[in-house]
């Protein structure tokens, strides 16, 4: 059995503090008078989503979408399925899909597709960290918060096996050897 410890903090809450509130500037200043959906990608972008848009002072419409291709472990399994979809009729507006984390590429460029059919005014994007050395689809980003390195990462939303998305901050995980006692929040993955 292996064991998942913290290995390092890669991004701490004042600097993701920071980030959210420059990236939100940059969308306020876009989108201001505009008809803006913002579309949470579950669930790992559930903390970034929360935290951006309190920092929006207009009006906005916010919804959901889950995208899964990570399956419980940190294998990719390179199958986007959506698991739950938008409520909301996109048709004539302005719609901005928010993730933490960008790897390969392929969900983001798979609900890009996905929405572009409905005829929305505007389709973009924005992530929190961009580990941008795994990308396997070249999707435009409007927005990019950080670029981090090919590190499994968790918190601030984003899981390993459903846990760690609690932290307020984005650290990388390292496995330890079997037997080993579990320092910090130790998680079993197989
Ligand atoms: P992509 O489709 O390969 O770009 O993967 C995007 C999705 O995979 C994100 O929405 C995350 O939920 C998940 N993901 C990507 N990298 C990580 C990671 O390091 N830890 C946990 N989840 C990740
Ligand atoms: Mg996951």
């Amino acid at each position: 059995m292996k064991m998942l410890e913290i290995e390092e903090i890669l991004l701490d809450q004042e600097t993701i503090d920071k980030k959210v509130s420059e990236l939100a500037g940059l969308i306020v200043q876009d989108y201001a008078g505009k008809d803006l959906v913002l579309v949470c990608i579950l669930k790992g972008a559930i903390t970034f989503t929360a935290d951006l848009m309190r920092r929006i002072p207009f009006s906005i419409t916010l919804d959901f979408v889950q995208a899964s291709n990570y399956g419980m472990g940190t294998a990719p399994s390179r199958e986007i399925r959506i698991k739950k979809d938008i409520e909301t009729d996109i048709k004539g507006r302005h719609v901005l899909l928010v993730d933490c984390i960008i790897d390969s590429g392929e969900t983001i460029d798979c609900l890009l597709k996905r929405y572009g059919e409905r005829n929305p005014a505007s389709l973009k994007a924005v992530v929190l960290a961009d580990k941008r050395s795994r990308r396997t689809i070249d999707v435009p980003l409007a927005y990019r918060g950080f670029e981090i390195p090919d590190k499994f990462v968790v918190g601030y939303g984003v899981d390993c096996g459903e846990q760690y998305r609690n932290l307020p901050y984005i650290a990388a995980l390292r496995r330890v050897a079997a037997g080993a006692p579990p320092a910090g929040i130790g998680d079993s993955l197989e």
